[in-house]
């Protein structure tokens, strides 16, 4: 399996606190069936204010200690970007990664809050879309506005977004609306990835198993496989060929 969204590399957002903590992770990772895993570090203007330099120099820097321990899942690193009125300046200079390409675009993992729809950010996608730029949103099931109204996936849908589920949401651990409409996007073909969003060993582990498991009750082996193998390696696959 393919995890596309984890906050595996140490000290650098709210995810792993340390090198030993990152290792740890991969482990859980490894015995789980992840081969290929990407990094997303927050990009969070005002909060985590990473760049490209120093998230490729902390996974350059992971990767050699993974190869020590005799870890074996391929790494890669992007971002979890959040929406954010500074990104359009960023995305003019350069200074956001993608997490991968689709049909000839670049692809954002693009951030919402969690408790509300901002704004403005069907102006936002329309203008990346201008870019070149296609958008995947993280964890629609959790983002509030959306429990309460299932119109903004429809929406989003629209503007041309994909969507990622967290795979704990799948399993119930986001409490019951997140359930429901993770569990109802899946039977309405509205979900294009399923990822961990790991940040801990307690909190929040890199385990797919199980969601993959319940995807293949409710939908089928081939589907299973398409939301946690095919489409996960199909956008990445420029990640892991550097
Ligand atoms: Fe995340």
């Amino acid at each position: 399996m393919i995890d596309i969204h984890t906050h595996i590399l140490p000290s650098i957002d709210d995810g792993a606190k340390d090198l030993t903590e990152s290792l740890a992770l991969l482990k859980l990772a490894e015995n789980d069936g992840i081969t290929h895993m990407v990094a997303t570090p927050h990009i969070h203007v005002g909060r985590f204010n990473n760049s490209i330099s120093v998230i490729n120099d902390n996974l350059a820097n992971l990767q050699q200690n993974a190869k020590n321990e005799g870890i074996n899942v391929k790494l890669a690193a992007a971002a979890e970007v959040r929406l954010d009125v500074e990104l359009m300046a960023m995305v003019m200079a350069n200074k956001l990664p993608f997490i991968g390409e689709i049909a000839g675009k670049n692809v954002l993992l693009l951030e919402l809050p969690h408790s509300h729809m901002p704004q403005g950010y069907d102006k936002f996608i329309q203008w990346l879309a201008k870019q070149n730029i296609r958008v995947i949103i993280p964890h629609p099931e959790r983002n509030r506005d959306i429990q309460s109204n299932l119109y903004y996936i429809e929406h989003l849908k629209q503007l041309g977004c994909d969507f990622q589920l967290t795979a704990s949401s799948i399993e119930g651990e986001w409490g019951e609306s997140a359930q429901t409409i993770a569990l109802q996007m899946l039977k309405d073909g509205l979900v294009n990835y399923v990822a961990s969003d790991a940040h801990s060993v307690k909190r929040r582990p890199p385990i797919l198993s199980q969601a993959r498991k319940t995807v293949a009750q409710l939908l089928g082996e081939e589907q299973a496989t398409t939301l946690f193998v095919t489409n996960p390696l199909q956008l990445t696959e420029c990640l892991f060929n550097d």
